[in-house]
């Protein structure tokens, strides 16, 4: 018998016990694997953990970029958020990778707001909240600690100006089939949405349009954005620019359990917000978090904790960088050492720490924002 997993991921859902492995060959992506580590590891002079760890763990011609990069044609960094609300856990994990890209290899990022998405897919959005909105996840991406003089801001309705043109240029390329086939779009799409993916793919060549010659891009991305790129990749390539590579990454799963990512909704209960306080962040775990333990402590003792099925355990997987003491706490609690509880009680005192920095730094980021911002 053979059982199919069932899931969806598109840009603008995803549910489901997501299969990577599957997911790669239908979306035509490459594992990340051994030799590429090997090369990251000797040009950046280390591993962060979400590549030893395959969170990041597929790709589109990473390889060549790095093979540019060996002969000094150096890749800019292309991400962006689009401004739905505030910013969870989840949506940290792609830029403090990209953060980590932009320090080890000494390059460009640009970052963009697509405030014009999240108003056009949204039905219960306006352009003033998703400005809003902007404004607020600009703090959180400031707040890792990019450098404003390699960081460039772009913001849709405002930079409208520099990208339209740019974007005009892709539309042409695709037709309407092209955008449904790719996005599942349906006829009753409305007209912004079927032109959206022109404006995500400008930032991947506008940087090249800006500099009079072609750069190499990469874009670091979960996973679901894919068929953006997927789509414009080619058309960038016809525009005569290098076509953008790309690095991609899992989801945070949601607290509830493995499936699916962390939901974005203002109303979701389990949802960890950049801006929560400690109680907040330690009573969505303790009643959340979907536990691998077992149901009485001393079946908990004699059989072990499941840490494979554990959302604190997987937590701890994306943020307890440190490999030793991550392997110590996965051997104690699949020994039953640990108890699930107190599991709970190591992810919600480095969520904390992790959280407090966080929002220190975002205070101070109120008054750098214009450094950020792309001026030409
Ligand atoms: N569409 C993305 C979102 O929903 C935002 C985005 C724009 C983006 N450009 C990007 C994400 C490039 C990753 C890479 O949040």
């Amino acid at each position: 018998m053979v059982l199919l997993a069932r899931y969806v991921v598109t840009p603008w859902e995803v549910e489901g016990d997501v299969d990577y492995k599957r997911l790669m060959t239908e979306f035509g992506i490459q594992e990340l694997d051994d030799r590429l580590l090997e090369r990251i590891r000797r040009q950046a002079g280390g591993l962060h953990p979400f590549l030893s760890r395959r969170i990041f763990f597929a790709h589109r011609d990473f390889g060549r970029v790095l093979d540019q990069y060996d002969q000094r044609d150096p890749f800019f960094l292309y991400t962006g958020r689009a401004p739905s609300g505030h910013t969870h856990l989840g949506h940290l994990v792609p830029w403090i990778f990209t953060k980590w890209l932009q320090d080890a290899y000494g390059v460009e990022l640009w970052f963009q707001f697509p405030d014009d998405e999240k108003f056009l897919f949204k039905e219960r959005l306006t352009l003033e909240d998703t400005n809003r909105f902007t404004e607020e996840n600009m703090l959180d991406v400031i707040a890792l600690g990019f450098d404003p003089k390699r960081t460039h801001f772009l913001i849709d309705t405002r930079h409208a100006g520099i990208m339209y043109r740019e974007a005009l240029r892709v539309a042409k390329r695709i037709t309407f089939s092209q955008v449904k086939s790719s996005f599942g779009l349906t006829n009753e799409a409305n007209l912004g949405q079927v032109f959206y993916t022109a404006m995500q793919a400008v930032p991947a060549f506008l940087p090249s349009v800006l500099a009079g010659k072609s750069l190499p891009c990469l874009i670091p991305h979960a996973v679901d954005q894919d068929p953006h790129f997927r789509l414009s990749r080619d058309v960038v390539g016809k525009l005569g620019y290098d076509k953008p590579a790309s690095i991609q990454c899992r989801f945070l799963p949601p607290l509830e359990g493995t499936s699916g990512k962390m939901s974005a909704s203002a109303d979701s209960l389990a949802t960890i917000w950049t801006v929560d306080d400690e109680r907040t962040v330690r009573k969505k775990v303790n009643k959340y978090a979907f536990s691998g333990g077992r149901d009485t402590v001393e079946d908990h003792r004699r059989l072990g904790g499941r840490p494979e099925v554990d959302v604190a355990y997987q937590y701890l997987t994306f943020f307890e960088e440190d490999d030793t003491k991550l392997r110590k706490i996965h051997d104690d609690y699949a020994a039953g050492k640990i108890l699930s509880g107190e599991l709970k009680g190591i992810l919600v005192e480095k969520l904390v720490g992790m959280l407090g920095r966080h929002q220190d730094a975002r205070e101070k980021a109120r008054n750098k924002v214009d450094s950020y911002l792309y001026t030409p």
